[in-house]
């Protein structure tokens, strides 16, 4: 039985969770920001950092008592070191190297990219075992910072098959969510506006880009731009107006709706062909975006492949995930040294930027 202390503050949740042999969920520990950063419609890298510095204590002991441990009950810790916010990112690799030089125990650092992925590794179900995985199988990792198909042709074993040539997938809910002004953070915003609205109300333009398994979300983001400026209640935009401004009430619902399904569109037409050519085994789907439920739906219903997504509370970043995944690698003897680093634009794959 294998215990490790996984620590993730990559970006603004400060999370500590308690993984066993790389499944099991014995505590899951995740302290939102998303209150304090909502005022800045967005997350504020310094006020982020800050906060974690004074969550992480208490965060960690709460993950080592919901789990029922202490400190021998560990056998390893592990943290993100990389992608995310440089001075977020600090506060967690410092965190887990004090602690396991203190308790003379592996370090252990992970990719968040890579966490993303293992949250399908996960038993949420508390079924007692591993899920069982089959490989090939291809990731849609769609988060705030990135939109990338995966080919996971074994554990650590991955190649990029495309990836955002621009916005990534969640950056642009984000975007648009501030644009129509329906709150924060955008993704979940954009979701809520878009049930009462018409997904067929504006035909937005869905980059294909040539039928590689690149995504561009630019284009979308202008042409939704183009629509709500011709209304007179985005003045907060600072853009030029159109002079064509019809002066009513701007349709919020079914341009939220229309845009989610261009994004949703997208993102499954090109995992749906990479699925096919690759011919895969599974299709599994990470990252904060793979919380949206009709991208969920429409990937279950128009793959032939399983599709397989963690819940909801694992797509969003947690620590958990960074278990997961900090325990393969510690299978494979791929422990950190005390070197160790942030580095802020960590690729999932070495020299693939
Ligand atoms: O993976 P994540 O928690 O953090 C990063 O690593 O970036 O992803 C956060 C992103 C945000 O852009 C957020 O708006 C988006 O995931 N998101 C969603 C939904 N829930 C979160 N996007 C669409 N629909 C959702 N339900
Ligand atoms: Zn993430």
């Amino acid at each position: 039985m294998t215990k490790i202390l996984a620590i993730e503050t990559s970006c603004d949740e400060t999370a500590a969770a308690i993984i066993e042999d790389g499944y099991k969920i014995c505590s899951n520990v995740v302290a939102s920001q998303i209150d304090i950063h909502r005022r800045y419609g967005g997350v504020f890298p310094e006020v982020a950092s800050r906060q974690h510095i004074l969550a992480i204590g208490t965060v960690i002991q709460d993950a080592l008592v919901q789990a029922e441990t202490d400190w021998d009950g560990l056998d390893a810790v592990a943290v993100t070191y990389g992608p995310g916010l440089a001075g977020s990112l600090l506060v967690g690799v410092n965190a887990a190297k004090g602690i396991a030089l203190a308790r003379n125990l592996p370090l252990i650092g992970v990719n968040h990219l890579e966490g993303h992925l293992y949250s399908n590794w996960l038993d949420h179900k508390h079924s007692g075992h591993p899920p069982r995985k089959k490989f090939p199988a291809l990731c849609l990792l769609v988060s705030g910072g990135h939109t990338e198909l995966v080919l996971i042709r074994h554990h650590g074993n991955y190649e990029i098959l495309g990836r955002t040539i621009d916005d990534a997938a969640g950056e642009a809910f984000d975007k648009i969510a501030r644009l129509l002004d329906v709150g924060f953070p955008g993704g979940p915003a954009i979701e809520q506006a878009a049930k009462d609205g018409n997904p067929n109300a504006y035909n937005f333009p869905q980059a294909r880009l040539g039928g590689s398994y690149d995504f561009s979300f630019s284009g979308l983001k202008t042409a939704v731009l183009r629509v709500a400026q011709k209304y007179s209640n985005v003045d907060k935009l600072h853009t030029p107006a159109d002079p064509r401004r019809s002066g009513s009430k701007m349709p919020v619902a079914d341009i939220a709706a229309s845009f989610q399904t261009a994004v949703v569109d997208v993102l499954v037409s090109k995992t749906k062909a990479a699925a096919e050519e690759h011919n895969v085994k599974e299709v599994l789907l990470a990252g904060g975006v793979s919380a949206n439920s009709l991208l969920r739906n429409k990937m279950m219903s128009s793959l032939s492949q399983p599709v397989l997504a963690p819940p909801i509370w694992l797509c969003t970043d947690n620590a958990a995930m960074i278990g997961a995944a900090a325990y393969w690698r510690l299978q494979a003897g791929q422990t950190s040294g005390w070197e160790l680093d942030v580095v802020a634009n960590l690729p999932l794959v070495a020299n693939s930027n």
